[in-house]
């Protein structure tokens, strides 16, 4: 096992809505968005960790805070051994150029007045490395790796001369001119069509192999996660439900949300005799986190505990854990619906 590189520990971030339509009348300010509710996280060196969850589940949120474009009400952020949490100055720009983004829309990435080869250079200019010729030579080299070619070609054109796959392909060419050993992926390939996905996914793994990073790969689809990922962590209303390594928490999943995520995708049910049981609701509708555990609201398998005491994390071996009453059960025999 590689040694940890992105350590999140007790991360919290709460927004709070003074600026709200409401308090513009009232002058209060409101309760505040819990978006990150305690999550704790590790993302190992030349490794994949996948954050996986709904639409509001704080996913954004989590990798704003491990790029430090947001600091977190509570927890601290390590990265390479060192708490880097409240990082200013010199410091943070080393930091920065270590860390990488790669963003979902890949048609606002990269400015339009810019030629590609001007985009992708300027990580190296800002940071003042190396003469005009040797940044074109390392541009023209990152453009081939991308395998934007003829490199030469791809690098005088603008942003909208190339589709979303290539512009995406630029990006990433953006965000590996530095060599960062981290690169946090938030939904890189959903605006993408479907047909040029897989080969945004496979460039993205085979870059991995080639220069040895980390990527934090934010996804709402399990299976692209775990396509992607050694880890997985699920998300739910911002908190992780259960994490742990890819195969061993897709094939014995010990919280019923992971199970239902797994029984919407359709790959996974063909010829198993899993009763299909759906993910009714949506948690972007709930007001506030519920008491107790968090998914008693929607899950299928809620008892009374569920409602008035929150779960610890189970743990089911091997680093996989789940925080869920009944994580055992559910590991063993999947979802059975309560009576
Ligand atoms: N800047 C912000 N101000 C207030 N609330 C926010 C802000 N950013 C995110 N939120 C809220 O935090 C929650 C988590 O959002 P986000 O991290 O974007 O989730 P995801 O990426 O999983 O869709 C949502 O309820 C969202 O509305
Ligand atoms: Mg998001």
């Amino acid at each position: 096992m590689t040694k940890p590189l992105i350590e999140l520990s007790g991360l919290r971030m709460v927004y709070e809505s003074s600026h709200s339509f409401m308090s513009m009348f009232t002058g209060r300010s409101g309760p505040g968005v819990t978006a990150v509710d305690g999550i704790s996280l590790t993302v190992r060196s030349g490794e994949t960790t996948a954050i996986v969850g709904e639409s509001g589940s704080g996913k954004t949120t989590t990798g704003r805070i491990a790029t430090l474009q947001e600091r977190p009400t509570a927890g601290t952020v390590r990265f390479d051994g060192e708490d880097v949490t409240d990082l200013s100055g010199a410091a943070l720009k080393r930091f920065r150029r270590q860390v990488q983004m790669i963003f979902q829309n890949p048609y606002e990435a990269l400015d339009p007045r810019l030629t590609i080869g001007q985009s992708v250079g300027e990580p190296l200019r800002l940071h003042h490395l190396g003469s005009p010729g040797e940044r074109r030579a390392k541009v023209l080299k990152i453009l081939a790796e991308v395998e934007l070619r003829p490199a030469e070609a791809y690098a005088d054109r603008y942003p909208a001369d190339l589709s979303g796959g290539q512009l995406q392909r630029a990006a990433i060419a953006r965000a590996l001119i530095l060599e960062p050993k981290a690169v946090i992926a938030d939904e890189p390939v959903s605006m993408l069509d479907v047909s040029v996905r897989s080969g945004v996914m496979n460039l993205m793994r085979a870059l991995q192999s080639r220069m040895g990073m980390s990527y934090l790969y934010i996804t709402h689809d399990l299976a692209v996660a775990r396509y992607m990922a050694n880890r997985i962590a699920v998300m739910y209303l911002g908190a992780i439900v259960e994490e742990g390594p890819t195969e061993q928490l897709i094939a014995a999943s010990g919280h019923p949300y992971t199970r239902l995520l797994i029984s919407a995708v359709p790959e996974h049910h063909q010829g198993a005799r899993r009763r299909r049981v759906t993910l009714s609701g949506d948690a972007l509708s709930e007001t506030g986190i519920p008491a107790g555990c968090r998914f008693h609201t929607r899950c299928p398998m809620a008892q009374p505990v569920c409602r008035s005491v929150e779960p610890s994390r189970v743990s089911l071996g091997a680093g996989h854990e789940a925080a869920c009453h009944f994580a055992t059960d559910v590991a063993r025999n999947g979802l059975t619906v309560a009576a």
